[in-house]
């Protein structure tokens, strides 16, 4: 790469040492206003048809958006189309305001009051570049020549409103954008800006928006909350003012951008779904609002079912929400790393124990659940997983609760498989696994039949006698051996066939279904002759049975 100080004039940042956006919270909903249908639709390889643009429309208006930009009429015949399509097919509930965009163009301004006709509630959106570098390479004209052409475009935009209401009824409001606002100095944004409220009248009761867009995120966000302070305390008339923001994406933190603002004072917010728009795109409003809603403030826009919009959004932009995009991503909510996944499965555990209302599960800053997802592919099993994932699964999966110490054991049987196979391993394949690692293992000794027999000695001792077949390699074995117990009578009964050596560890056991034919299962952990421990599994209606079928299935998995 070239040397970058002799390409690039870095950003001058406004000087604000009075700054106060840095103290704050955010600590309600902005006014949000939708601009998937203009931006986020200007920037897309092939345009959204008229079917396209009317379902994301309504999904807009689902998704919660009291505000929502349609489009540029003027700019074409299809976008002056689709919006008399909306208008005349009665698409636009009385309780949500479309919004249009017009470059500050006398032809264009009438163009698109004619587009709008008969619609209840607009905002005439219009705007020209102010930025130093648009007024150089582009317009070629000074300060009092661009802040001419906004407000010629102003006074002509009121007389038509003033028409409009007058003929119709029709409940018109303006925005004003100073284009390029980020690269613009800033004091002639607020002289732009004031002499467009001045000629259109903005009061405290019909306030104008003016929206400060960052055309190009050109520098860090906090540079931008500077910018929005500044504004916001300097301007006059604040109160007839609704202050609004439009961060482009240039530089990747568009969203801290907007967060930033609105601690810097803005009261409305400009984005689209998942960051779409021109070039590297706009503000995602998606991650916004949630973002906030993870901090708990409500922000009036309903994601419960994100992936019906993801869903929508594809279909309709034909783009793709990327894999890693927070919140709607296929891998949000998905934990490679082993001690992420054990630390999850507490997470969980500890939100079943205890009767918390809050959100407390580590690396999940969110519930799945409140975005409809589930949380059974939150973790997937790759040959990076640790020891507790698998087990997790497996519990979530099948309700097994594998001892802690036999998670070792387990997980570097899936370690194994999933380097072996080369990809991660879905759920059932974990399964599958533990199924004929331990469940169904098939080895050299079989319990064909058994029998229990309790003894009580006067002196209160008791003795139990194992009595039963054992098929050893398909020959069938009579044994019989007593113990302190049902375990150590077994282990009596194998040494009659010479199974010696095995020390019994330790033993868990649960219920894995309920009812009268409930079942349960048994967890066996096992001393090796030599050394090194083994576990087995046995499952059965018997308790004493599950426990035995354990025992050999170690045995058989020691000696296979
Ligand atoms: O990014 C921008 O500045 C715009 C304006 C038209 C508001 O989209
Ligand atoms: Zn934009």
């Amino acid at each position: 790469m070239k040397q970058a100080s002799k390409q690039y004039i870095p950003f001058q940042p406004l000087q604000w040492p009075n700054r106060q956006w840095p103290n704050k919270t955010i600590t309600k909903a902005p006014i949000w206003c939708s601009v998937d249908l203009r931006d986020g639709n200007q920037a897309l390889v092939t345009p959204m048809q008229l079917e396209e643009k009317l379902l994301m429309f309504k999904t807009l208006v689902d998704i919660g958006f009291k505000e929502i930009e349609v489009g540029f009429p003027s700019a074409s015949e299809t976008e002056y189309e689709i919006l008399r399509t909306l208008i005349e097919g009665y698409h636009i509930p009385d309780d949500v305001t479309i919004q249009v965009l017009v470059q500050a163009r006398p032809e264009l301004i009438k163009k698109t009051f004619e587009a709008v006709k008969g619609a209840k509630n607009v905002i005439v959106h219009f705007y020209n570049s102010t930025s130093t570098l648009q007024r150089k390479v582009v317009f070629k004209e000074d300060m009092p020549g661009i802040i001419k052409i906004a407000v010629e475009g102003a006074k002509l935009i009121r007389q038509l409103t003033e028409e409009a209401i007058a003929s119709s009824g029709m409940n018109i409001r303006y925005e004003y954008s100073p284009e390029s606002f980020t690269g613009t100095e800033i004091d002639f944004a607020i002289e732009i800006c004031e002499s467009v409220m001045e000629t259109l009248g903005a009061t405290n009761e019909n306030p104008i928006i003016l929206n400060l867009p960052s055309t190009v995120e050109m520098s860090t966000p906090n540079t931008y909350a500077d910018q929005i302070e500044y504004f916001c305390t300097k301007m006059k008339n604040r109160e007839a003012a609704i202050i609004s923001i439009h961060p482009h994406n240039d530089r990747g933190t568009g969203v801290a951008a907007a967060e930033l603002a609105l601690l810097g004072g803005a009261d409305r917010i400009e984005g689209t779904l998942f960051g779409n728009g021109e070039r590297t795109g706009n503000l995602d409003i998606v991650t916004v609002a949630l973002n906030m809603y993870t901090q708990g403030v409500d922000p009036e826009l309903d994601f419960s079912n994100i992936l019906a919009v993801k869903k929508i959004y594809e279909a309709c932009t034909k783009m793709k929400v990327p894999e890693r995009q927070p919140y709607a991503g296929e891998l949000a909510f998905t934990a490679f790393s082993g001690s992420h996944q054990d630390a999850i499965r507490k997470g969980y555990e500890y939100m079943a124990e205890s009767d918390t209302p809050y959100w407390e599960v580590p690396y999940l800053p969110i519930n799945p659940a409140d975005l409809s997802r589930e949380y059974e592919p939150v973790i997937r099993i790759n040959s990076q997983s640790g020891k507790g994932g698998a087990a997790f699964v497996l519990q979530h999966a099948v309700g097994y609760r594998l001892p802690k110490e036999m998670h070792p054991e387990f997980g570097n049987i899936v370690k194994a498989a999933s380097d072996a196979f080369g990809d991660e391993l879905k759920e059932e394949q974990i399964v599958d696994l533990f199924n004929r690692e331990y469940v169904e293992f098939d080895g050299k000794y079989k319990l064909a039949s058994h029998s229990f027999l309790e003894q009580r000695e006067l002196d209160g001792t008791t003795h139990t006698r194992f009595e039963g077949k054992i098929d050893v390699c398909g020959d069938m074995k009579e044994v019989a051996g007593v113990g302190n117990g049902p375990i150590d009578s077994f282990f009596q009964a194998l040494a009659g066939i010479g199974v010696e050596g095995y020390e019994f560890v330790n033993y868990h056991e649960h219920a894995i279904s309920r009812g009268s034919d409930a079942k349960g299962i048994c967890y066996i952990e096992l001393k090796i002759p030599g050394n090194g421990h083994i576990f087995g599994v046995g499952i059965d209606s018997n308790i004493n049975v599950a426990a035995l079928l354990g025992i050999l299935c170690a045995i058989n998995r020691a000696e296979k």
